[in-house]
């Protein structure tokens, strides 16, 4: 479905790309010829990940050290990826969550939550943003929500709020810098299996059956999956996409949207029956 040179002379910087999903979406943006850089809080973990991705792909990638909660720190990564050219996209992935009643946090956890996910996309789009008009030059912004961005979530509270952050920042700067060639899109994605997402978020096999079971799908989505369709959003092909958010989660979210969906898909075939009219 792609032309392996896609992405060819586009310069991409994916922040938590040493694991997860940022990780895939850097792998299949190097098979179609982007030039690649992840950031992370472990230099270490980001470092490994770009020798295995350019090994694997044989790509050109490199990794950063980067905690995004603190502006300094993204004005100093920017500006030395600046130093060598401007940037083509920004893909603000990094993320923190964690299953937990909100009664029980602390004000730390929730700043933790708010401060990698909302700030962090906050001051990355704010560095390459800046940027971009300053120059006149072309950019694209890829935030990775997520499903209960809109309509927020129990148990995961930092991170709902978080996410609408980032949900409204994606469509309020798609009006204010679109016209200045700035595009911005998100994905929200249902449940992909990683190590980072599922130790938090789906930590046992019963909670795996019971999210399977409500998929309409039935299946949890894939790394190729959101790799391409990032790929395409951030491609020059979807050039006219500005302040979408693409649900890719196999229909999940509508599945929980009214009463009907729900228990429609439960119903036996012998109570389909009774309901039907009577002749
Ligand atoms: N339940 C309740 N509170 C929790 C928690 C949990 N499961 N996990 C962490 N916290 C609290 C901590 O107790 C701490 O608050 P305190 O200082 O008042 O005790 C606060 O959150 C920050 O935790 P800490 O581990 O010090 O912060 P951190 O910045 O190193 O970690 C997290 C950030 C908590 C988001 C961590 O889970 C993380 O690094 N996640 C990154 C990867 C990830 O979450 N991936 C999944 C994406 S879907």
């Amino acid at each position: 479905m792609f032309a392996n040179d896609l992405l060819k002379n586009k310069r991409i910087l994916i922040t938590g790309g040493g694991t997860g999903l940022g990780r895939a979406m850097a792998e299949r943006f190097l098979q179609l010829g982007a030039t690649v850089y992840i950031c992370g809080r472990r230099l270490e973990v980001v470092q490994k990940t770009a020798t295995e991705l350019s090994a694997a792909t044989g790509g050109t990638i490199e990794g950063f050290a980067c905690d995004v909660r603190y502006p300094e720190d993204v004005e100093a990564l920017i500006e030395k990826l600046w130093s060598s050219g401007p940037l083509d996209v920004l893909v603000n992935n990094a993320a923190g969550n964690f299953l937990a009643k909100t009664e029980e946090l602390s004000p730390h956890a929730f700043d933790a939550v708010i401060g990698i996910v909302l700030k962090g996309s906050i001051n990355m789009t704010l560095a390459c943003g800046r940027r971009w008009l300053a120059s006149q030059h072309k950019g694209v912004v890829l935030s990775i929500t997520t499903t209960y961005a809109d309509t927020g979530s129990a148990y995961v509270v930092p991170s709902a709020v978080a996410k609408a952050g980032v949900a409204a920042l994606t469509r309020s700067l798609a009006i204010e810098w679109g016209g200045r060639g700035v595009r911005f899109v998100a994905i929200a994605p249902g449940a992909i299996r990683t190590e980072g997402a599922f130790s938090r978020l789906l930590p046992t096999p019963e909670l795996e059956k019971a999210l399977l079971d409500h998929n309409p799908l039935h299946r949890f989505g894939t790394l190729e999956e959101i790799g391409n369709l990032a790929a395409f959003l951030v491609s020059d092909h979807a050039g006219y996409i500005n302040g979408e958010m693409v649900y890719m989660d196999g229909g999940e979210m509508l599945a929980g949207s009214s009463s009907f969906s729900m228990i429609g898909r439960r119903l036996p075939d012998s109570a389909w029956q009774i309901m039907k009219p009577k002749k």
